[in-house]
C-alpha cells in the first residue's frame, strides 16, 4: 500500500492570514432554509464552538471542517465574525473515513470494544487520504507562527501531516473520547502511524488523567518512546533532532452561564411545569438524555427500570421516564440494530406497563434545542447516565449547572469522564443491574437535605470549571509548551 505523504514544497506565498485555526470534523454550523426557501447557516450550539468563538474574534480566526453534505464542495464563507474553510467529503469518503475507520474501528476500539471494531485497509486509506486533505487545507489559511487547534479522534494524523507541512505552526490535539489501554490498542493494525501523526502535536490534550496514561504507556510500548513527566521525546524519521511533545488531561466542560440563564427565563420554567403535567404530574420524572449509541447504555437502564416496575419498586402511576435519544450515524450497521433492540425493549416494557392514564417510558427519537433540553432538566427529577463507557459526558454537567435551587439527583455512571469531577453524584456501576436498581431507587427517595447537599457540591465543581475555562487553559498550557521550545529538543 502506497502511504500518500504530504507535499512539503509548498511555496511560503500560500500562507493565509488567520493566526488562530480550529479543525474538526464538522464545521461548528448548521444548514438552515428560511421562509422564503433561502438557505443559510446557523451556528450550532455546542459548547465546543461557544468556548472558541471569542478567542476566534480576538485573534484572527478560522474553522476548517467538513460541512456534513457528501459529494459537494463550498467555497469558504464567513459566519458570526468566523471564517469557516468546508472540507469537501465525496460520497465513498463518508462512507469509507467517517461511517468507517473512524465510526466503526476507532469509536468502538476506543470506548473499550464494547462493539467490536472491524479493522479494513480500504478504510484506513480513505482516513490518512481525508486526513491529509484537512491538513492541507489548515496549512493553507494559516498565519506564519499560527496556533492550530486539531479536534478529535477523526483527525488523528492531522497534527504530523501539519507539522511536515508547516514547522512553524504552534499545535495542539485534543482527544474527546476516551484513549484505551495498550492492551486494546494493540490490536490496531495501524497503531504506530497513529501515535505518531498525534505527536505532531506540541500538546495532545485528554480528558482524563486514565486516557492521559494510556497514551503515554502506548507511545513508551509500541514505538520505544521515552516519557518522562508526561513529555514524550521521539527520535525523528532521519535519526537527527529530538521531538517533544506534551500530554495533560483537560476535562472539557460546558457553558455554564448560557444554562443557567435559560434556568431561570420565565418561559423555560413554564415550559418544564407544562412537561409535567403533560405527564399527568407524576410523584417523580426520571430522565436519560443521549445521542443513540451504545456506548450510553441506554439498554442497560431501559432493564434495570422495568425490573423495578416490575418487582413493584417503581409504579406507574408515580413515575415516568422519559428518554430522549437522538438520532446518530444512522447508516452504521452496530447503530440500526441497537436502535431495534431499543425501540423493541420500550415498546415491550410500555405494552406491559402503561395503563389508560399512564406511560412507563416517553421515548422521543429526536433531537431538541438547548431551550427544550433545560426545560427537560427541569422537569427532571432524577437524571440517570449510566454510559458503559464515556469520554467526559456533557448531559451529567448540565443537569448540575440546571438546577439553580440545587435540587434533584444525579445517577452517574462511574465509566464517564464526569465522575472523575462529580464526586457527589450517586455513582453506579451500569454492568450491575441490581446496583443500578438500588440506585435508582435511592435517587427516587433521596431526602431533600441529601440531595441538596449533593448538588451544591456538584455545582460549585461545574460553575467553577466552565467551557471557556477548558480552553483557556488547554491554549495557555500549548503556548507555554510551545514558547519553552519542548518542540524541538537539540
Ligand atoms: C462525539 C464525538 C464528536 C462527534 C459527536 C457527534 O461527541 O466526540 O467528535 O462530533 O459525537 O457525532 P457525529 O458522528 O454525528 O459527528
Amino acid at each position: 500500500m502506497q502511504i500518500v505523504r504530504p507535499n512539503v514544497d509548498r511555496p511560503l506565498a500560500a500562507r493565509g492570514p488567520y493566526d488562530f485555526v480550529v479543525v474538526s470534523n464538522r464545521l461548528p454550523v448548521d444548514r438552515v432554509t428560511d421562509d422564503d426557501g433561502v438557505q443559510g447557516w446557523r451556528r450550532s450550539p455546542g459548547g465546543l464552538v461557544t468556548a472558541l468563538a471569542p478567542v476566534m474574534e480576538g485573534h484572527d480566526g478560522a474553522w476548517v471542517g467538513w460541512h456534513g453534505a457528501p459529494g459537494e464542495t463550498l467555497e469558504p464563507f464567513d459566519n458570526q465574525n468566523m471564517h469557516l474553510v468546508p472540507v469537501p467529503l465525496s460520497e465513498e469518503e463518508v462512507e469509507l473515513y467517517y461511517e468507517g475507520f473512524a465510526n466503526s474501528t476507532l469509536w468502538p476500539l476506543y470506548h473499550d470494544v464494547i462493539a467490536p471494531p472491524e479493522f479494513h485497509r480500504t478504510w484506513w486509506d480513505a482516513y490518512h487520504q481525508v486526513n491529509l486533505r484537512f491538513g492541507e487545507a489548515v496549512a493553507a489559511v494559516a498565519a506564519e507562527g499560527a496556533t492550530v487547534w486539531v479536534q478529535d479522534y477523526q483527525l488523528q494524523l492531522v497534527p504530523q501531516y501539519l507539522r511536515e507541512l508547516r514547522p512553524d505552526l504552534v499545535i495542539g490535539f485534543f482527544n474527546h473520547i476516551p484513549f484505551p489501554s495498550p492492551e486494546i490498542f494493540a490490536q490496531m493494525p495501524w497503531r504506530q502511524s497513529i501515535l505518531e501523526g498525534l505527536l505532531g502535536a506540541d500538546l495532545i490534550g485528554f480528558q482524563r488523567p486514565s486516557d492521559t496514561a494510556n497514551f503515554l504507556r502506548c507511545t513508551r510500548r509500541f514505538l520505544g518512546a521515552t516519557v518522562k513527566a508526561r513529555h514524550v521525546n521521539l527520535e525523528t524519521a532521519s535519526g537527527g533532532a529530538r521531538r517533544s511533545s506534551r500530554a495533560e488531561p483537560f476535562p472539557i466542560s460546558i457553558d455554564v452561564g448560557r444554562i443557567q440563564e435559560l434556568a431561570v427565563r420565565p418561559d423555560v420554567i413554564a415550559r418544564a411545569k407544562q412537561i409535567r403535567e403533560d405527564l399527568g404530574n407524576p410523584k417523580t420524572i426520571l430522565l436519560g438524555v443521549d445521542r443513540l449509541d451504545y456506548t450510553k447504555g441506554i439498554t442497560h437502564r431501559l432493564k434495570a427500570y422495568g425490573e423495578l416496575l416490575h418487582d413493584g419498586s417503581l409504579k406507574v402511576e408515580d413515575a415516568a421516564l422519559i428518554q430522549v435519544a437522538s438520532p446518530s450515524r444512522e447508516r452504521v450497521e452496530s447503530y440500526r440494530l441497537l436502535r431495534e433492540e431499543v425501540d423493541g425493549m420500550v415498546g415491550r416494557i410500555n405494552g406491559q406497563f402503561d395503563t389508560m392514564q399512564n406511560t412507563a417510558i416517553r421515548y422521543l427519537h429526536h433531537s431538541y434545542p438547548v431551550e427544550e433540553m433545560v426545560a427537560l432538566y427541569l422537569a427532571a427529577d432524577v437524571m440517570l447516565v449510566t454510559a458503559l463507557r464515556d469520554g467526559m459526558n456533557l448531559v451529567a454537567k448540565e443537569y448540575v449547572a440546571s438546577r439553580v435551587d440545587s435540587t434533584g439527583a444525579l445517577v452517574l455512571s462511574e465509566f464517564t469522564g464526569a465522575a472523575d469531577q462529580l464526586k457527589a453524584a450517586l455513582q453506579v456501576n451500569p454492568h450491575d443491574i441490581d446496583g443500578l436498581k438500588e440506585t435508582i431507587v435511592k435517587a427516587v427517595n433521596l431526602s431533600r437535605s441529601e440531595s441538596g447537599r449533593r448538588m451544591r457540591s456538584m455545582r460549585r465543581q461545574v460553575l467553577d470549571h466552565d467551557v471557556q475555562r477548558w480552553s483557556r487553559d488547554f491554549l495557555a498550557t500549548l503556548a507555554q509548551s510551545a514558547a519553552k521550545g519542548g518542540a524541538h529538543l537539540p
